[in-house]
Order: structure tokens, then C-alpha cells, then sequence
């Protein structure tokens, strides 16, 4: 009997087997025919279904010319908008450098910015291949179209705030990078965030490390991680956007841009905030549902800020309330590349 279910099992696995390396080798007959396709003299909409395909079979591309015009604008954007929130991070880490409290804390947020302009620049040059000028984007663009994120849009005020901003924001962006290096299907992105990922390892672990330490350094200390918690843990959990139900272009995720959806991406990042902030003991309004299996807020999105004092107001407002103020933005939305581009810089700055 024993022999005969181990039978079963070897003919079942081997069906198995079998299934998948046709379903492989139909996969890759599809694709080749796909890339054929792609290639030849074809309409839009033949070249679009091709590259789907291919895609799809979990084909890379390489090259523009193997992308559809759809493909290629939404890469675009998503560098474009990764690119922009990187090169953010210098104009609101800035008061914190400046008033940091040690020189190793002025040095170690300095270092931070230093690889997220690096993040900036690879990404940048990255769109070169598809006609960008960094010069003309970074310099010569409207502060008021560059691309970020709520998050990014208040200043970091002092080196507690900083980290936890490395804390809750570095840890919201790596999520989202993250899946880019494991899943995008353009290759020379994907490769490219290898580095970056490494170094927003590093970020996250630097705000966790301080985060403990402030928080069990005194009762002034912790209150003011607890403030800034308070104040950025929300922000972090709109970085991931609309809810899934309520998108309306998955176009990411159609062409493999990235593969997890907004909810599995703040789900991800949530499992690794709250049990952090649990342990620590910090209070977040946030945990785990053990029926739902996953990690719920303990608020309804969407929520807003009060500006003036800083604090959320919890009660679930409308949509278009949410969408006003991400589109008035922070108080540094343009400001930081405005001062980006208004600064003097090279040998005179010094
Ligand atoms: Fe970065
Ligand atoms: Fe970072």
C-alpha cells in the first residue's frame, strides 16, 4: 500500500512535472511567436498583445525597441516619479543636517541623503536612454512638476524626526523598490536597484537602531519618537495609494512594472512596522486582525492632517477631500527644488 501511494505520488508528481513543462514550453512557444510579432511590421494593438504575452511567460525586456508606446509611459512615469522623490530627500533632510546634535549625526544623515541623490542619479540616467536630460529635468524643469509624495513634502526638523523618517518613510520607499528589483520586467531598472536597495536596508536599520535607543534613553526622548511616530506612521501607510478596489489604470502591474498591488505593498510594509513599534513599545493605530489573517489600520482611510498643529484627525473623510490636499501638497511640495535650483553651487558655495 505504502509502495503503491509512493507510486501514486511519483506518477502524480511527475504529471505535475510534465503539466508544467508543457505549460513552459507552450509559455515560451507563445512568447517566441510573441517576439515575432513584436518585432515584425505590426499595428499597435498586435505589438501590444505580444508584448503581454511575452511578459506574461515572464519575459524580460531589455531594450526600448522592444517596448509598445503604452509599455514605455508607464516606465517612464514610474522612474520619472522614483527619480523625483529620491532627489527630494535633500531638501527635506536639510534643517536636520543643520541642526543636527553631534557631528556623527550630521555626518550619518548626510551620508544618507549622499546615497539617495545617488538613487536619483542612477534613475535619472536611466531615462537618459529614453531622451531625458538630467540637467533639464533637475535644473531647468517647474518645481511645480516634479512628481512626489505627501510623505516627502514636510521638512525634517531635527535629527529625532530624521530618524524616524528613516524609520516609517525609508522602509515605505525600500517596500516599493524592493519589489521593482524583484519583479520589473525592464531588466536595466530592475538590476539597477540592487544598490539602492542595499543602502535603503542600511536606512531603515539606521532608524530602527536610534529609534531604540531614544526611545529608551528617557521619558523627553520618547515622547518626542512617540510625536513623531504619530505624525509620520500615517503618512506611510497612504505611500502605497488607493486602496486596490479603487484603482483605475493597473497598467504597472499589466506590463510587470512591479507585481505586488498597492494593499499587498502596504501590507508588506505593515508587517514589518507593527510588529517593530509593538516590540518597542511605541503606540501605532495599527495591528494584526487574527480572523483577517492580515494587518489592519485601526482607522478608515482616507484620513486627513491639520496642517497647522501637525495632528491627524482620524474621522474617514471623502476622497476628493483626500485628493485636495495631496494636490496642495506639503509645506515644501516646490520648495525643495525651487531651492534646489536657486542655490549657488559649485566653488562658490564653498
Ligand atoms: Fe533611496
Ligand atoms: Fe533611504
Amino acid at each position: 500500500m505504502a509502495v503503491m501511494a509512493l507510486d501514486f505520488r511519483s506518477a502524480n508528481r511527475f504529471a505535475i512535472a510534465y503539466e508544467a513543462g508543457w505549460m513552459m514550453h507552450i509559455a515560451s512557444g507563445r512568447a517566441v511567436l510573441a517576439e515575432r510579432e513584436l518585432n515584425g511590421n505590426q499595428s499597435i494593438e498586435a505589438r501590444e498583445r505580444a508584448l503581454q504575452i511575452r511578459l506574461q511567460a515572464g519575459g524580460k525586456v531589455e531594450d526600448i525597441s522592444e517596448m509598445t508606446p503604452r509599455y514605455r509611459e508607464v516606465l517612464e512615469q514610474t522612474m520619472l516619479i522614483a527619480a523625483d522623490l529620491e532627489m527630494s530627500t535633500l531638501g527635506f533632510n536639510y534643517p536636520a543636517i543643520l541642526n543636527a546634535p553631534t557631528l556623527d549625526a550630521k555626518i550619518s544623515i548626510m551620508s544618507a541623503v549622499q546615497d539617495e541623490l545617488g538613487h536619483a542619479q542612477v534613475t535619472y540616467r536611466l531615462l537618459e536612454d529614453f531622451g531625458y536630460d538630467t540637467e533639464e529635468l533637475l535644473f531647468r524643469r517647474d518645481p511645480k512638476f516634479f512628481r512626489t509624495f505627501y510623505l516627502v513634502q514636510h521638512p525634517v526638523n531635527d535629527y529625532v524626526t530624521a530618524v524616524i523618517s528613516m524609520l516609517i518613510g525609508d522602509r515605505a520607499g525600500y517596500t516599493t523598490t524592493l519589489d521593482i528589483e524583484e519583479s520589473c520586467s525592464y531588466g536595466p531598472y530592475s538590476r539597477s536597484l540592487r544598490k539602492v536597495n542595499f543602502e535603503e536596508k542600511f536606512h531603515v536599520a539606521y532608524g530602527e537602531k536610534w529609534t531604540e535607543y531614544f526611545w529608551n534613553k528617557g521619558p523627553k526622548t520618547r515622547k518626542r519618537i512617540q510625536d513623531a511616530v504619530d505624525f509620520y506612521f500615517p503618512l506611510g501607510a497612504t505611500w502605497f495609494g488607493l486602496p486596490d478596489h479603487m484603482k483605475t489604470r493597473p497598467d504597472q502591474l499589466q506590463y510587470k512594472v512591479r507585481a505586488q498591488s498597492n494593499d499587498a505593498l502596504r501590507q508588506r510594509w505593515l508587517a514589518q512596522v507593527v510588529p517593530f513599534c509593538e516590540r518597542v513599545g511605541i503606540k501605532i493605530p495599527a495591528h494584526f486582525d487574527r480572523e483577517k489573517g492580515q494587518y489592519v489600520l485601526d482607522y478608515e482611510m482616507p484620513i486627513l492632517l491639520n496642517e497647522e498643529t501637525g495632528k491627524w484627525d482620524f474621522r474617514t473623510v471623502t476622497w476628493e477631500e483626500q485628493f485636495a490636499q495631496w494636490k496642495k501638497g506639503g509645506p515644501i511640495k516646490t520648495e525643495t527644488f525651487r531651492r534646489l535650483q536657486d542655490e549657488v553651487w559649485g566653488d562658490d558655495l564653498w
